[in-house]
């Protein structure tokens, strides 16, 4: 072998390596990769802890703006030790041969979540689903089930939460006619629903077709109970609503909290018999300062917390937006603060900003790191 050979077989392979599993350490914003050297693509996810397996489900992206709509489907990673993902393939794919199924190839699939089930031993994924080319306008939720953590899922069905139930925080006038020039044009930012006294009143509106539901997160409490959180009411309000018993559909108990703050991203996670939530402000793609809250009781007075993001660049959040808090098994007051980087003019390369999530008190904290790791 001539020396230019050798050089160039040795170049070659110290870029491979660089990188490359076994990760030992998070480091956020960089190209991280699958077991396969591929960037992982599992955007707007979430993560299950299951007999000792760490699943992470995610928006599958491909490149270019299509990426903006479902083309492929949820992707599923596994992992022991959270920095080493291992690729499991596609666990919940489009549709690509029946144009009236929901998710027909083209909808808009985001933030997919799984929880599991212990009563009927199924892995339950929910996501916000946008019918294809309605824009954001259906803002349903959607169902699939599977045996198996890594899939493949079923999917079962789409639907608004909650029609024909009011919340149990209704206040009389949610009751009163609407008037039916409410406007439920989807506009991504503050300040986007119609003047008073219609403004005031999204949830009467949407009482008898079910509720808006956009960004989205699932949580299951100590007793098996499980909630879905999402951005509702034109994504002017969050409602949180109790799942049935077998986390299929909703059993019509259902809250609503921070009124009129736009929020997306949301996240729902408990620390010491307390609940938070971390959400960004709603602004599309584009970062934000974070948000956070507090309460006692999930159905309960949730108290703003502001921004947990501490130091330089926490007015964007270290430019990306919450999707998850996870709670790192066997370590004592171990979470991780989980935020999309979104790249939409080419999501395929959106990165995924992990941090460790602190506590002053009550408040969460996130501060940046370059590399961190569990120890
Ligand atoms: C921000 C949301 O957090 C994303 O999930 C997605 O819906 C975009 N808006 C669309 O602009």
């Amino acid at each position: 072998m001539n020396l230019k050979i050798s050089l160039f077989l040795f170049s070659f392979c110290s870029i491979l390596a660089l990188n490359a599993q076994p990760y030992k350490q998070f480091t956020p914003g960089e190209i991280w990769k699958d077991n396969n050297g591929k960037h992982l693509n599992v955007h707007g996810g979430g993560i299950l802890f299951h007999n000792g397996t760490y699943y992470w489900y995610g928006e599958h992206k491909v490149g270019g703006e299509i990426g903006n709509t479902a083309q492929v489907g949820v992707s599923c990673y596994s992992s022991k030790d959270l920095y080493n993902w291992k690729d499991e393939g596609i666990a919940l794919k489009v549709n690509e041969t029946d144009p009236a199924s929901d998710i027909v190839k083209g909808c808009t699939l985001e933030r997919p979540k799984v929880i599991y089930n212990a009563k009927t031993k199924k892995f339950v994924m929910w996501f916000h689903l946008e019918l294809k080319g309605q824009g954001y306008d259906a803002a349903r939720s959607a169902v699939a089930v599977s045996n198996n953590p890594a899939g493949p899922y079923i999917y079962l069905k789409s639907f608004r939460p909650n029609a024909g139930f009011w919340p149990v925080n209704v206040q009389p006038f949610h009751k009163k006619p609407v008037s039916s020039s409410v406007k439920s044009k989807y506009c991504g930012g503050k300040g986007c629903l119609p003047a008073p006294p219609d403004s005031l009143n999204i949830l009467g509106r949407d009482f008898k077709g079910g509720q808006m539901a956009r960004d989205m997160n699932l949580f299951v409490d100590d007793d098996g109970t499980a909630y879905h959180i999402y951005a509702s009411e034109e994504n002017s309000t969050l409602q949180i609503s109790k799942l049935n018993d077998d986390y299929l559909s909703y059993s019509g108990q259902y809250f609503r909290l921070l009124t009129e703050r736009y929020m997306e991203g949301v996240t729902l996670f408990k620390r010491n018999g307390k609940y938070y939530i971390i959400a960004s402000d709603c602004t599309g793609w584009a970062p934000n300062a974070a948000r956070s809250a507090v309460s006692d009781q999930i159905f309960g007075n949730w108290k703003e917390l502001g921004n947990p993001a501490v130091g330089s660049d926490s007015e964007l959040t270290f430019h990306s937006q919450s999707t998850y808090v996870l709670k790192v098994e066997g370590k004592k007051d171990c979470y991780i603060y989980i935020g999309d980087r979104w790249t939409p003019e080419n999501h395929i390369d959106g990165r995924y900003i992990w941090l460790p999530l602190t506590f002053e008190g009550d408040a969460p904290k996130i501060h940046w790191k370059d590399a961190w790791s569990l120890d």
